[in-house]
């Protein structure tokens, strides 16, 4: 299985990470705005399990979420990559696309310029038919990037998030595709 350490971009190195990440990786996922459509802000001890399983998922399928580094002014900026859904939906088994940046980073359109890389390596590198990208209704700029990389709003396979409880606002999901033909004809036309 080819390990895919990391990508680049026009601004951005999107490596493996350094245990010296955790500093601003837990202030990141401390940050109530930053998790604000997610359930909670996570611990530094969540933060760091969560690297964790990040590492384990590269071991595992060689791919994953790498971390995201300006490359001018080196600093660590947040997330963006590919995990294997790890809940059942109708629409798993599926590979989805994920993100999340520091707030200091946003509006520059790193997160956008990061998933372009990470579609490409899932579509020429990984050779995968298709890339999903779920997240609340209520989470409009994760859409926004949802769209800027040509994935297509899936309306019949909207869900309820399988691992909230009924009646949380979060729960009501988007799902977003993309397949290889699409982002195909998104890049060339
Ligand atoms: C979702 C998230 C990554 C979006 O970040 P973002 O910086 O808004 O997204 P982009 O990188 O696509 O940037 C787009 C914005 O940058 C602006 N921009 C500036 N320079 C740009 C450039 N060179 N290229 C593209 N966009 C640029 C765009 O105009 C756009 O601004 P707008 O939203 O006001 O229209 C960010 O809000 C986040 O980390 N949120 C918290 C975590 C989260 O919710 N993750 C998703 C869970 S499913």
């Amino acid at each position: 299985m080819e390990q895919i350490k990391e990508l680049e971009s026009a601004r951005l190195h999107l490596r493996p990470w350094r245990d010296t990440d955790l500093a601003e990786f837990a202030a990141m996922c401390a940050d109530p705005q930053v998790m604000r459509y997610f359930p909670a802000p996570l611990s530094r001890l969540e933060s760091a399990a969560l690297i964790g399983r990040v590492r384990g998922h590269f071991a595992e399928y060689g791919y994953g979420v790498w971390a995201l580094e300006r490359k001018d002014t080196g600093a660590f900026i947040g997330f963006t990559g590919l995990m294997n859904v790890s809940f059942e939906a109708p629409f798993t088994p599926a590979v989805e696309i994920a993100w999340r940046l520091a707030p200091e980073h946003w509006g520059l359109g790193y997160a956008s310029e990061a998933a372009w890389a990470v579609l490409r390596c899932a579509f020429d590198r990984l050779a995968l038919d298709q890339v999903v990208s779920f997240t609340s209704e209520l989470n409009l700029p994760s859409q926004k990037v949802m769209q800027a990389i040509g994935m297509q709003h899936d309306v019949d396979g909207d869900f309820e998030h399988p691992l909230l409880p009924a009646g949380d606002p979060l729960r009501p999901h988007v799902l977003y595709r993309i397949t290889r033909a699409q982002w195909l004809e998104t890049l060339y036309g």
